[in-house]
């Protein structure tokens, strides 16, 4: 078995229980075999390995958990995002424009961008990531992306019901039957999750909740796009279907907070439901920043994502949204940090990433910086030094 250790860590984000939310250690080591975390502790006692990497004090933290991402599409809205700047509002009506390019390309094409993006956010960290469906919207279309996805992350989820398409606009009932009927059955082999977006001019609650449940009635797990553009009835659905993520979270009822804060675990810690931000989307959209204090301190498990998107967030970077959320939501860094790594697997209910705590699957990132502080420090600085993902250093 091969063995590495990374060594000399001045700060080492674990977030495994302890004293602060972040469970940091000082003068660290990791020590790594195969693809798990094997011993953390003190440099000073750091058992021998095959090969060591001396990271000269630097901060080291799991791998951003990124658990919401849009990456099958072709073409890009750059002069949507330009009218946006110069005063148009956003209405995701420009989802249709990205269906209608991403049915016109060829596989080998929407495999390209997957690639890209992906690749793009593992230089920023990103050592596990979420990918949408939803700009398919037939049978044909939505199978072949999740097929796409499928091919990058285990972590991919069927979207048909993201807008009704043109050619369903005057019969949503019609669409809502294609979903869940021959859609789910052809996207559902490639898919483990299952989203709908629930949304004034998307999809009513009661179109929402029968195609959430046709798809739980196959084995998908339940997350979705809620109170994005305005209040509604999406986050109370999410927890009366057991979501394990309601993402957007942009315009809550007290009755809303209270409903995500009653799911709360049986071991007292956080929430079954997460409150996933995106606060790329409202930085994109130039629309209010979703209010993160509230959920905290309401004890609701708060995750962050970038909701990677040509339309409303084209951002693929996770240091981007840990900056915004400190910014701009009140979190605090390690708030952050936090929502960034441990809350994003437990928006996909993973407990094997997130955490550098031994038995966990070897994802870590090292910083050109002595501590988590500097990502929200110094915002647009290329501070991922190196990333190592399932023990391999990238
Ligand atoms: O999460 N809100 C719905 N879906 C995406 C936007 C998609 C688009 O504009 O292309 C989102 O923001
Ligand atoms: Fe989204």
């Amino acid at each position: 078995m091969s063995s590495l250790l990374v060594h000399n860590i001045g700060e080492l984000v674990t977030n495994g229980i302890g004293a602060d939310p972040l469970g940091i250690r000082r003068k660290a080591a990791v020590l790594v075999e195969e693809d798990r975390v094997a011993w953390v502790g003190p440099a000073a006692y750091a058992p021998a390995a095959d090969h060591r990497i001396d990271v000269g004090g630097a901060a080291v933290l799991p791998g951003f958990v990124d658990s919401h991402a849009h990456l099958v599409f072709a073409g890009d809205r750059a002069a949507e995002f330009a009218a946006r700047m110069a005063g148009e509002p956003y209405t995701g009506g420009g989802i249709r424009t990205t269906v209608g390019a991403t049915r016109a390309a060829t596989d080998d094409e929407l495999r390209a961008t997957v690639r890209r993006l992906r690749g793009e956010a593992l230089h920023q960290g990103t050592t596990t990531m979420e990918i949408k469906s939803g700009y398919g919207l037939s049978v044909a279309d939505e199978a072949r992306s999740l097929r796409i996805a499928a091919e990058t992350s285990p972590e991919t989820t069927f979207l048909g019901a993201h807008v009704v398409p043109a050619e369903y606009a005057d019969r949503p009932d019609d669409y809502v039957g294609l979903v869940c009927g021959p859609m789910l059955a052809a996207a559902a082999p490639y898919a483990k999750w299952i989203d709908v977006f629930c949304e004034r001019g998307a999809f009513d609650v009661d179109h929402a909740r029968a195609i959430l449940a046709c798809g739980q009635a196959v084995g998908l797990g339940v997350r979705l796009h809620a109170n994005q553009l305005g209040p509604g009835p999406g986050v109370q659905l999410g927890v009366e279907l057991g979501a394990a993520s309601v993402d957007h979270c942009t315009h809550l009822s007290d009755a809303d907070v209270e409903a995500l804060a009653g799911t709360a675990h049986s071991d007292g810690f956080g929430t079954r439901t997460v409150a996933t931000l995106l606060p790329g989307a409202e930085f994109s959209t130039r629309s209010p920043y979703p209010d993160a204090r509230r959920l905290l301190d309401a004890g609701v498990t708060v995750a962050l994502a970038t909701d990677c998107n040509p339309g409303s967030s084209y951002t693929s970077s996770m240091p981007f949204c840990i900056a915004l959320a400190v910014r701009e939501m009140r979190m605090t860094p390690a708030e952050a940090v936090w929502a960034a790594t441990a809350g994003g697997a437990r928006a996909l209910r993973r407990d094997d990433i997130g955490v550098l705590t031994p038995g966990a699957r070897a994802d870590l990132i090292v910083l050109d910086a002595p501590s988590h502080l500097h990502l929200a420090y110094r915002p647009g600085v290329p501070l991922i030094r190196q990333v190592i993902r399932n023990g391999v250093p990238q």
